[in-house]
């Protein structure tokens, strides 16, 4: 490998990585990937996206058969979790996967390198012992998890998320910090199993970056579930008494004391940059350590770019690939670009939350004048036929001209619910458009064009 000579070097083969790997490889270029863990895929196929959703799917399915057999006409004896089993289906997924990328890079003739990379200059990329000249770079290292300094992770009570969807048994007592996607998603995935989950966050609300309406709901739903909420709560630390560990919390001037066998940190990530040498080459990185870049995902060295999680933005698997694919095109000379006013935001709950644009709030933060359009999933016939009747749709338009500002759904399969929005938003439609679009009878789509109906009082099965 020694002095091989590259069009493109990515380094990162995750879902931002990879993904533009592919797209330069299809647009003719000589590429390599340097990983330096012995898997591709990154944070999202390893640790996140795809785990996380397995074992949504696994205890969504046992909660289901133990909650709601009885009143379909189904008798279950002897039912309980196999959690070897579960985290086997888990790793099984995930394995399927990392092969399915590895083939992919493969069939794209793209050089994969198992190596820590550093850049030595912008035409040169150390890999292990290998020095890898090229004529561009990308970084996609990505991020990784945030440690509150009171609260230091230590792999056996407190843990991350890489270690909350790997237990080996089903903790009894689990306090969570955080309700954002993961503490939510993951304070589900152990509250389903059976452990008694409380989720405690700074913020007035769960779900914050949604509309205040969907959160508040999301909140009632969860609490009607099993999980407690311990809201506007300052962690302090933990401390110990009679052999059980506490996470301490400071709310309204009181000390709270939560026992717990497992604290699961999940207070957001940051960008991941340690030992790429970007001191060296004076790449400019914001406050928060983000690699700054342009439009063009160029940084301030000619030659180098960033994309995904390392760079600013919301840290999520399909703003990476976007990013990863109009890099590629831009390097070709084609016109690449990302509508980030459209980036849709989902927690895969159950009801799932899935957002485009913005919120009712943001809207009127903004002054705009808006027109909103709701309609409950329970006036829906195949939401009530299918045990999904607690959701909503919200639609909120400009006043002026109808356009489409935003889309909020609570609600089963919200994540494939919000892509005809993403579609129609990607089009500049407007809520017209969207009341005019024929759903298919029965299906849950119908909620989204009742909801745009009864923007102007005309949805026909809501009063
Ligand atoms: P990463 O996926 O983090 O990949 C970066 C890669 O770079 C890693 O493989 C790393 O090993 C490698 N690397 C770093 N430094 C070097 C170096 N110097 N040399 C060589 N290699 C290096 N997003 C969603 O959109 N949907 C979800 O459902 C979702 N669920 C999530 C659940 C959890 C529990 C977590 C933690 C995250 C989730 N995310 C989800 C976020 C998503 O995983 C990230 O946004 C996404 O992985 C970012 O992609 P990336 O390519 O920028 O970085
Ligand atoms: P997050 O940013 O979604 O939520 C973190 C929450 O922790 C916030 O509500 C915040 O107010 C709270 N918090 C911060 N400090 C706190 C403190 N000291 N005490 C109590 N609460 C505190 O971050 P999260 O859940 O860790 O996820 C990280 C990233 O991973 C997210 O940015 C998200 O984009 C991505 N992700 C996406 C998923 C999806 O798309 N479904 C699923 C999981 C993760």
């Amino acid at each position: 490998m020694t002095n091989s000579t590259f069009d493109i070097i990515v380094i990162g083969g995750g879902p931002g990585g990879y993904v533009a790997a592919i797209r330069a490889a299809q647009l003719g270029f000589k590429v390599a990937v340097i990983e330096k863990h012995s898997n591709l895929g990154g944070t999202c196929l390893n640790v996140g996206c795809i785990p996380s959703k397995a074992l949504l799917y696994s205890t969504e399915l046992y909660h289901t058969i133990a909650h709601k057999a009885a009143s379909n006409g189904i008798i279950v004896k002897g039912l309980s979790p196999d959690l070897p089993a579960l985290m086997t289906k888990k790793n099984q997924v995930v394995d399927q996967l990392r092969n399915g990328i590895k083939a992919l890079l493969k069939a794209n003739k793209i050089d994969v390198i198992h190596a820590s990379a550093q850049i030595i200059s912008p035409t040169q990329v150390k890999a292990g012992n290998n020095v890898l000249n090229t004529k561009n770079i990308i970084i996609a290292t990505g991020s990784q998890v945030i440690e509150l300094p009171f609260l230091k992770f230590d792999g056996k009570i407190v843990v991350s998320s890489d270690d909350a969807i790997a237990f080996d048994s089903i903790p009894e007592k689990i306090v969570v910090v955080g309700a954002g996607a993961i503490g939510l998603e993951l304070g589900s995935v152990w509250s389903r199993l059976g452990s008694d989950v409380t989720i405690v966050e700074l913020l007035p609300r769960v779900a914050i970056t949604f509309d205040h309406e969907i959160s508040k709901m999301a909140e009632r739903i969860f609490k009607k579930q099993g999980i407690k909420f311990e809201l506007d709560a300052k962690v302090t630390g933990i401390k110990t008494k009679a052999k059980t560990t506490i996470l301490t919390a400071e709310k309204a001037g009181k000390e709270l004391e939560f026992p717990a066998d497992k604290i699961i940190v999940c207070v957001g990530r940051k960008p991941f940059t340690e030992g790429l040498g970007l001191e060296n080459l004076g790449i400019e990185r914001d406050k928060q350590g983000r690699i700054v870049t342009d439009n063009h995902f160029k940084t301030n060295v000619p030659g180098i770019f960033a994309i995904g999680d390392v760079t600013d933005g919301p840290m999520l698997a399909h703003k990476a690939e976007e990013e990863g694919v109009a890099l590629a095109e831009l390097i070709a000379g084609k016109s690449g670009h990302v509508n980030y006013t459209i980036i849709p935001n989902v927690i895969y709950t159950d009801p799932e939350l899935a957002s485009v644009g913005i919120s009712e709030q943001e809207a009127k933060e903004q002054g705009l004048q808006v027109k909103i359009g709701k309609f409950p999933f329970a006036a829906n016939g195949r939401a009530l036929a299918s045990d999904a009747s607690e959701g909503m749709v919200k639609v909120i338009a400009d006043a002026k001209n109808d356009k489409l500002l935003g889309v909020q759904i609570i609600g089963r399969h919200a994540s494939e619910l919000i892509a005809p929005a993403v579609a129609h938003m990607e089009y500049g439609g407007s809520a017209e458009d969207l009341a005019r679009t024929i759903a298919a009878h029965p299906t849950l789509a119908e909620t989204l064009k009742e909801a745009a109906l009864a923007l102007d009082g005309r949805a026909i099965h809501a009063i």
